[in-house]
């Protein structure tokens, strides 16, 4: 059983602490338009600072060749210290004289940001000597950083491997672990899954491993279509990835031979057009026209599934079931959205959700505050549900006995 040091052990007081996050946040017109990250990691920041820690923020933003001040941190520090509601130094590099300084003249409690992580080549290479650099200004590390810990970056993984730092997950980051956990390694049953989104292909390893895991698996969004057309359906110009198809039923036949059930789509919301308020209608699945598209699920659908919540005890969701992004298409997300909160605030279902689309979308039904746990993460929930265990994750576990013995 894996098992992560925790922060309440940690001595912080008078050590300079780093803390790897998650500052990705996007932007608008130069200030931070969604905080959600930054949200999430107010408690660790908080706590470390409180407890006399020198907090030193590390992170990545956007994905630059090499210094580029669009993607500075700079304004991203600025949010960071509204919502600590203390003040944030800011250094202008992650490395060398000008963020060592910065580092000596820290007192206990105060809290530094490093400047963007990917200014150096050093980051994505996940270099040895670039890691090193981080490494030496800091006494212990914490990694608070769930989104980005899929990627094996020097910030993330070899600042760890290549030092002698011990490394905790951070409370945000320790609640992600959690929730992981209780949805996958020891979750009430029955547990149900939906898959949604447009693709198959960015989702077959997912679909695979959730086979193994669910007793029911719902499938929604475009990539369902695929799923259709395997079954033989007529779904006029819907979208569908035809050298998926035989993939698709690979997948339903193998899940009939597990004994698990999966939940596709038996009505539909169809248009000429994919745009907000394209004229539509409510079909059954056998009266798509040919220069008709699917891009929601329809009234008998969404029944069904609100059915299977219902007698579910543990729900897994990544990615929504329509275009929801165009009104009235969203109606089947928003709708079993609101189902999900509500057993969940009933005390009926446990709720885990996650994805970049997933969260908008859950956003748009007003129901994150009450699913159980909604992730930061979206490669990183993803690699997650399909069983990895990612880089960033992997060094921040206690090494076992067995293990050490073995190597
Ligand atoms: C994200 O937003 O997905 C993480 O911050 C990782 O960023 P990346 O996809 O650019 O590696
Ligand atoms: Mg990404």
């Amino acid at each position: 059983m894996p098992t992560f040091r925790s922060l309440d052990d940690a001595d912080v007081k008078g050590k300079r602490v780093l803390v790897r996050v998650d500052l990705n946040v996007p932007m608008q017109d130069g200030k931070v338009a969604d905080s959600t990250r930054i949200e999430e990691i107010v408690p660790t920041i908080v706590e470390l600072a409180d407890k006399g820690g020198k907090v030193i923020l590390l992170s990545h933003f956007g994905r630059p060749k090499g210094r580029d001040p669009k993607y500075s941190l700079r304004p991203v520090a600025a949010e960071v210290a509204r919502l600590v509601k203390r003040p944030v130094g800011f250094a202008d590099d992650c490395v060398g004289p000008n963020a060592q300084a910065a580092i000596a003249a820290m007192k206990n409690g105060e809290i530094v940001c490093l400047e963007n992580t990917r200014f150096h080549p050093g980051e994505e290479k996940n270099d040895r000597e670039f890691a090193e650099q981080l490494a030496a200004l800091g006494d212990i590390f914490i990694n608070d950083a769930f989104s980005a810990a899929h990627r094996a970056h020097a910030s993330t993984t070899t600042i760890v491997t290549a030092s002698k730092l011990l490394a905790y997950p951070g409370r945000a980051m320790k609640a992600e672990l959690d929730a992981l956990e209780h949805a996958f390694e020891h979750p009430q049953h029955p547990v149900t899954a939906i898959v949604g989104g447009a693709k198959v292909s960015t989702k077959l390893e997912l679909l695979g491993n959730l086979l193994t895991k669910v007793e029911s698996l719902i499938i929604g969004g475009a990539m369902a279509n695929t799923f259709l057309v395997a079954q033989g359906k007529q779904i006029g110009k819907s979208l569908v990835e035809k050298e998926l198809v035989g993939a698709a039923a690979d997948i339903m036949n193998r899940a009939r031979a597990l004994g698990r059930e999966i939940v596709l789509p038996v009505d539909a919301v169809v248009a000429q057009t994919l745009a907000t308020n394209a004229p539509s209608r409510v079909v059954s699945l056998d009266q798509i026209a040919a220069d008709e598209m699917i891009l929601d699920i329809g009234p008998r659908t969404i029944e069904h599934v609100i059915s299977v919540l219902a007698r579910s005890k543990t729900l897994v969701w990544n990615g929504p079931f329509g275009a929801f992004e165009h009104e009235p298409f969203d109606n089947g997300t928003v709708e079993v959205a609101e189902a999900a909160a509500e057993l969940t605030a009933g005390g009926k279902l446990v709720s885990f959700a996650g994805g970049g689309d997933t969260v908008a979308a859950l956003n748009l039904a007003s129901v994150k505050e009450r699913m159980t746990h909604v992730s930061t993460g979206g490669g990183a929930f993803l690699e997650s549900l399909e069983g990895k265990t990612l880089p960033g994750v992997k060094v921040l576990l206690i090494p076992q006995p067995s293990q050490t013995a073995a190597g």
